[in-house]
């Protein structure tokens, strides 16, 4: 059994996007008993919503039904409940280091390092306040990783 927590700021572009990507790509894969995923945001602004329709849009148009996920906050007790806390900026990184107990064994990373090729991507740009070309390029990078952190977790 393994887990993973996505986490981005508003949790409904980023991070819901990656969890549906990634879930699919594990459901695919025939691992949907073997690893749990989930995302939240560092902030609470969006808590409770769904995520944005542009994510939904986007996500549909591959193949990734997003629809029934719902924003939520990281909590403290995310440390003790996931192997993998996957930021999707520096930004994010630097909030989850703060949050982040002395205790905690798990992998708190940038998931962009999961892109198996050369790729200067290390962080998935916020598409919040941009065009609809931005929550493609966000697709394509989530895409990217989530083969190598499966590849990842299979090996490991
Ligand atoms: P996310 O995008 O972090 O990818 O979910 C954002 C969503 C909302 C806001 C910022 C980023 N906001 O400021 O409301």
């Amino acid at each position: 059994m393994s887990s993973v927590l996505f986490v981005c700021l508003g949790n409904i572009c980023r991070s819901p996007t990656a969890h549906g990507v990634f879930e699919g790509l594990v459901a695919q894969a025939g691992l949907a008993e073997q690893i749990l995923v989930d995302s939240a945001g560092t902030g609470a602004w969006h808590a409770g919503e769904p995520p944005d329709k542009r994510s939904q849009a986007a996500a549909r148009a591959r193949g990734y039904e997003l629809q029934h996920l719902r924003a939520r906050q990281v909590l403290a007790s995310d440390f003790e409940r996931f192997d993998y806390i996957l930021a999707m900026d520096a930004q994010n990184l630097r909030d989850l280091e703060a949050m982040r107990p002395a205790s905690y064994q798990g992998e708190l990373g940038l998931f962009l390092d999961y892109i198996s090729e050369q790729s200067y991507h290390r962080e998935v740009p916020d598409p919040y306040y941009g065009g609809a070309q931005g929550f493609e390029h966000v697709l394509d990078l989530v895409e990217q990783a989530s083969q190598g952190l499966l590849a990842h977790i299979k090996q490991a």
